[in-house]
């Protein structure tokens, strides 16, 4: 249970950590080669550490040096991805891709449905089956097999980040070349394309099409990962919700462009240099439209923090949902601390309160997580949310880096 007392502005600075989403690839990239592959700027936190439980469990050697990981070995991987680890975390699921791609087999349980709706991996196997697998669905798992992976020409449907991702696993090893048209385009898939490129991979990159150069092996690399732009911009709202004025050093403005331009609408001052954001946050914020997109559009998981923060609008704002079909887990909570929120179909209608109330309140995901600790941290008065699982998946430190821009908040059992 985190506990927070709110109604003062934060203020100060932070650093960013690395990205999330960015680690996650990257260590499973390293099933690529058995060189080593050494990542720096990795988060702490409990997604990253299901992430490299896995490829241990897979047959990979792994080794912390604070925040940078050493990856090696993994000459005889094993074929079969542990269920557990796999339903523990989505992004598990892209072993598929490599282990595939260097043991011609493999079995990986389907990640199923989450908090977010139902989230399938049909574009993972329409690609992979193009590049020549042989796949069957069996036993709630994947069993996929390829002699030899061929290059292909495979259409998303959808951005989709990991589908993209699964292609660039498999086609950096299959013979030939492989181009994915219309691939996601998030700066942590353009991480990935160059932790790839440092590892021997040639790849060629457009907007609205992706080819790689399969190569017989791939070796190691060493390798930096971007900031994190969704605890960037969370913190930012933070700030914002407030009104107080928060500096995030070590970040990556212009991976925040659709966030900088609604808080800036919402009557913020946003101030950026080279690697870092300041907010200060208004009294109320004006109401702001808005619908989440693939990026560079408005990212989805900030679509949560933005409603708390929209919440205390003065007037009607509409947050569009595209990207999830159910990503409304933080409204019931918001209603019950104040928030006047209606949800029609894919959109909500945020009717702005002058006050949140503070409240007992439950997190469903990672960023409804953040979405009740700033609604918490605007609230006069003790709040109780109980988020601490889901927040460690996804935050390195939070409550400290809360703390360190002067949030009264800490952990309590039970
Ligand atoms: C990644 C991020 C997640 C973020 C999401 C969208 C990681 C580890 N996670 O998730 O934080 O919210 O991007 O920016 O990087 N879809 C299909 N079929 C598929 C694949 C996806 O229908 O085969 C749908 C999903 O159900 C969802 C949408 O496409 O509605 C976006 O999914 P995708 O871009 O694949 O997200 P993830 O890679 O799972």
């Amino acid at each position: 249970m985190i506990v927070i007392v709110g109604g003062t502005p934060l203020g100060g600075e932070i650093r960013a950590s690395g990205a999330k989403n960015a680690a996650l690839p990257a260590i499973l990239a390293s099933l690529l080669t058995s060189e080593p592959v050494v990542l720096h700027n990795v988060p702490r936190l409990l997604d990253v550490e299901t992430a490299v439980e896995l490829i241990r469990a897979l047959g990979k050697e792994a080794r912390w040096e604070g925040n940078t990981l050493n990856l090696w070995g993994g000459e005889h991987l094993a074929w079969e991805a542990p269920a557990e680890l796999v339903q523990r975390m989505r992004a598990s699921f892209l072993v598929l891709g490599p282990l595939l791609a260097r043991l011609g087999r493999a079995r990986v349980p389907l990640p199923g449905g989450c908090a977010l709706g139902p989230r399938p991996v049909d574009l993972h196997l329409h690609g992979l089956a193009r590049l020549g697998a042989h796949l069957a669905l069996a036993d709630g798992g994947v069993f996929a097999e390829a002699q030899h992976l061929h290059g292909a020409c495979v259409y998303l449907d959808f951005p989709s980040v990991g589908a993209t991702e699964q292609l660039l696993f498999a086609g950096a090893l299959a013979q030939g070349e492989t181009t994915v048209v219309n691939p996601a385009r998030e700066p942590e898939v353009a991480d990935l394309v160059e932790l790839l490129r440092k590892m021997g991979a040639q790849v060629i990159w457009h907007t609205e099409r992706l080819t790689i150069r399969g190569q017989r092996e791939l070796g190691g690399a060493e390798h930096t990962l971007i900031p994190d732009r969704i605890e960037t911009g969370t913190y930012l709202l933070a700030g914002a919700i407030t009104g107080g004025r928060v500096r995030v050093q070590s970040a990556q403005p212009q991976h925040l462009a659709a966030l900088g331009d609604r808080l800036i609408l919402a009557g913020c001052e946003l101030e950026q240099g080279e690697d870092w954001l300041e907010v200060r946050g208004p009294v109320r914020p004006k109401p702001v439209d808005l619908r989440t997109w693939p990026y560079p559009g408005f990212p989805t998981d900030l679509q949560p923090p933005m409603v708390a923060f929209l919440a205390r609008a003065e007037g009607r704002s509409t947050v569009t949902e595209t990207v999830y079909a159910a990503r409304f887990g933080h409204v019931e909570p918001l209603i019950q601390m104040g928030a006047k929120i209606q949800v029609a179909g894919s959109i909500q209608v945020v009717e702005g309160v002058e006050r949140l109330r503070p409240a007992q309140v439950e997190a469903t995901d990672i960023r409804a997580g953040a979405a009740l600790v700033l609604a918490a941290l605007a609230a006069d008065g003790v709040s109780f949310v109980a988020a601490e699982q889901h927040l460690s998946r996804g935050y390195e430190d939070m409550l400290g880096k809360l703390g360190a821009l002067g949030a009264k908040v800490w952990r309590e059992e039970g």
